[in-house]
């Protein structure tokens, strides 16, 4: 039997701190802090769960630690979208009575079949041969519910995430066709995007996805809108979620989804701003700041996409840090020059070795794409319990 490690949902619980200054105080270790806001995860969990037109799944992939899934619970948060059996099986170990959706277009065969053997009975898909997978590994079940995955002529996401999964108009209207005979409940499924700046491109979706179901002649019983929703990166402005609920409410209704089943999937909306990480200067070079973490870290797209993130400078003792500010360029610590973010992260002018800075808006697609290459890497993440500016 497939074999994963629950001792994570057994850990002792976290150290936890009302402020980062105490958690750094406490400290006494080399690398750098992973930390953790679960307070501001439940907050945006509950927004999505008051407010988005349908069922809020949490996007597993974004952040699976134990103490962001037990924040979104907190939160109002009982469906989960999971990718990997190690996700359904984190997922359980915490919450046994969680909704699960394996909303991974491609998955291995031994997946669909434990996937289904642990309850799980909604299946994204968007070929036939997947959906041959589907039924053969589960035995022709009568059970299922099926969500066809569509590719979308025009995306919206700063993150963009078309070219690898979707079915076409034609190949989706014909695939909801061959499903149709075999699933207990058919929809259609599509992801605009991540960090969708763009308020539209959900109705631009939602109007495809009308096109795709009249042109199979198919009636449906779902639509899974994604995820997408954006939150607040430095040059990234974004409104506010609830324009992004409101607009895709008047689009289901537009396009003809109402009372039908709504999922959406949002995983960097709930869990970006309750994720940072807490860095040290190891040396300065002009405006340069070598640090102990970087892109082999919890930094991968400050350095592959050039991604900017809030920071703060945060020393401990005298004297106090410049008012004034520079631009600098960061560098992590392993030998790889690939290993560098180029910012600008505006810092006091007097940032020096040994100070520490808090990158924000980690939380999401951060903490959880950290490696161990060149032996860097930090098991000291701790909880912060309250937003004082210390
Ligand atoms: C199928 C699916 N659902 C949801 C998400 C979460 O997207 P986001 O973090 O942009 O909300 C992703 C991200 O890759 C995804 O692939």
């Amino acid at each position: 039997m497939f074999q994963t490690s629950p001792a994570r949902s057994l850990a002792p619980p976290l150290p936890s701190f009302p402020s980062l200054t105490d958690a750094l105080r406490a400290y006494s270790g080399d690398d750098h802090i992973n930390v953790l806001y679960p307070h501001r995860i439940a907050a945006a969990a509950d927004s999505f769960v008051r407010g988005l037109p349908g069922r809020t799944l949490y996007a597993v992939k974004a952040n699976p630690h134990p103490e962001v899934l037990r924040a979104a619970w907190a939160g109002g948060v009982r469906a989960f979208d999971v990718a990997s059996l190690r996700e359904i099986d984190l997922v359980q170990s915490l919450f046994p009575d969680a909704a699960l959706y394996l909303m991974h277009p491609v998955k291995s065969r031994r997946t669909i079949r434990e996937g289904y053997g642990r309850g799980v009975r909604d299946f994204s898909l968007d070929c036939e041969d997947e959906l041959a997978k589907i039924l053969e590994e589960t035995n022709g079940a009568r059970d299922l519910r099926l969500h066809v995955r569509l590719a979308l002529p025009k995306a919206g996401g700063v993150m963009p995430l078309a070219g690898k999964f979707g079915a076409s108009a034609k190949d989706a209207a014909e695939l909801l066709r061959a499903a149709r005979p075999h699933a207990a409940s058919l929809g259609v499924c599509f992801h605009v995007g991540s960090q969708c700046l763009d308020l539209d491109a959900y109705d631009r979706a939602l109007a495809h996805a009308r096109a795709v179901v009249e042109r199979s002649g198919i009636a449906i019983d779902g639509v899974d809108i994604g995820g997408g929703f954006p939150v607040a990166y430095p040059d990234m402005d974004h409104r506010p979620w609830e324009d992004y609920f409101a607009a895709i409410r008047a689009s289901l209704r537009a396009h003809g989804f109402d009372g039908l089943d709504v999922l959406g999937e949002p995983g960097r909306a709930i869990c970006a701003a309750g994720g940072a990480t807490l860095a040290r200067v190891e040396l300065r070079k002009g405006t340069d700041l070598y640090l102990n973490d970087g892109t082999y870290g919890t930094l991968f797209d400050a350095g592959h996409f050039a991604w900017k993130y809030p920071v703060r400078l945060l020393r401990d003792g005298p004297p106090e840090p410049a008012a004034n500010t520079v631009g600098f360029r960061f560098f992590g610590p392993t030998c790889d020059s690939a290993d560098t973010m180029a910012g600008p992260f505006h810092l006091p002018a007097d940032t020096r070795e040994g100070d520490w800075i808090e990158i924000g808006q980690l939380g999401a697609y951060g903490q959880t794409l950290a490696t161990q290459f060149n032996g860097f890497h930090s098991d000291h993440t701790v909880i912060i319990t309250e937003d004082a500016q210390t």
